[in-house]
């Protein structure tokens, strides 16, 4: 669009160790044309997540790693300021991987597909991007169709703060299990048990997690959802009940290192524990988000489940919300608004 500035962020280079804003150059070009058949969408907010810090690292699920000089992947919602495309109109609030840029340009597929977003089962519109999107779906189809809680189970969960976590504590806790989470510092923990209601929750940065763990769930657990991967998936290993559930949901943990992943060491006790460890990728579960969605707001509505969002403002902000996710410094879902709208 004419005079019309495209704020950026480009891949500068990539971390040998921690991410740092240093990792992205922030250029300004002009606003692309939308041509025959494309629309123009102008990004409202970027979702960030921990697995985007694979991007310029191991390449993560996609394998595909973003070169230098490339802009930084990255998805969210924005609304259709132009349309040339019969399918979608001007206001049209859609989704799709924007990458890290203020406005661009699809045809519905290519150079990325875009849907239209709708507000789900009567929730707001913005929960999409959280408990009422692919998130909140995790957590509920991870839990209740791979790890089958039992009203009494031990459920441990860690990053249980998080998006997916904090939901699948919510869950457990409503389903009748004692439920222990996992977090990065005492403001969270506190959350947990005092918020959320869960029966206990361990400070992995400040204690023995090993031994805490233990003192806890003295009898061991029968659910372990794991979002972080790395030594607190052998902890649980090491006190897992006899058929107990390990879902493997993420591996937070790890994606930083780019190679040489931790493995579990204590995953012998599977054998004769007779116990399973399972992975899932959600998009494969895509016929059960109908239901995880009706279910969720039904338990939004009655009070059961809470979310937080945590927002950054502006394009500017966008490298250091991925650090804050990598370092645990945010609190809830993170998002950058880069709407106009204050
Ligand atoms: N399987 C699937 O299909 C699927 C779908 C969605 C998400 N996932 C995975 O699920 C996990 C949770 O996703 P989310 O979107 O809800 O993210 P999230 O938990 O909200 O992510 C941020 C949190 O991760 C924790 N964290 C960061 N670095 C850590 C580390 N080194 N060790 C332990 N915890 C660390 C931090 O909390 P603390 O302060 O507690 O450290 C941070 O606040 C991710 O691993 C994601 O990749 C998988």
């Amino acid at each position: 669009m004419a005079n019309m500035q495209n704020a950026r962020w480009l891949v500068k280079s990539h971390p040998a160790n921690e991410l740092s804003e240093d990792n992205f150059e922030l250029t300004y070009d002009p606003a692309p044309e939308p041509e025959d058949g494309q629309v123009l969408i102008k990004t409202k907010t970027l979702v960030i997540t921990p697995p985007l810090r694979m991007a310029i690292g191991s390449g993560g699920i996609t394998g595909s790693v973003v070169p230098v000089g490339d802009l930084m992947r990255g998805t969210g919602q924005g609304e259709v300021i132009v349309s040339n495309h019969p399918d979608f109109s001007v206001g049209d609030i859609v989704s799709g991987a924007f990458g890290w840029q203020e406005y661009s340009v699809s045809d519905g597929r290519k150079p990325f597909p875009i849907e239209k977003v709708e507000a789900r089962a009567g929730q707001p519109i913005n929960t999409t991007m959280h408990v009422m999107g692919a998130s909140g779906a995790t957590a509920y189809i991870g839990l209740y169709d791979l790890a089958k809680p039992k009203p009494g189970d031990i459920v441990l969960v860690s990053a249980a703060a998080g998006t997916v976590g904090s939901i699948v504590c919510q869950l457990a806790r409503h389903s009748g299990c004692t439920v222990i989470g996992i977090a990065g510092n005492q403001i969270k923990c506190d959350f947990l048990v005092n918020e959320l209601g869960i029966d206990g929750a361990i400070n992995y940065k400040q204690s023995d997690v090993s031994a805490e763990l233990k003192k806890l769930c003295p009898k061991g657990i029968d659910i372990y959802f794991d979002n972080v991967g790395g030594e607190i998936l052998d902890y649980a290993l090491d006190i897992i009940r006899p058929r107990a559930r390990v879902i493997l949901c993420g591996a937070t943990s790890q994606y930083e290192a780019d190679g040489g992943w931790y493995g579990p060491r204590n995953y012998f006790n599977l054998v004769y524990r007779e116990a399973i460890m399972q992975g899932f990728y959600i998009f494969n579960y895509k016929d059960r988000f109908p239901e995880a969605y009706r279910r969720l707001s039904d338990l939004i509505n009655q009070g059961v489940i809470r979310y937080n969002e945590d927002i950054l403002e502006g394009i500017e902000s966008v490298p250091a919300a991925l650090i804050q996710v990598l370092s645990g410094e945010n609190f809830g879902t993170q998002l950058v608004s880069l709407s106009d709208e204050k």
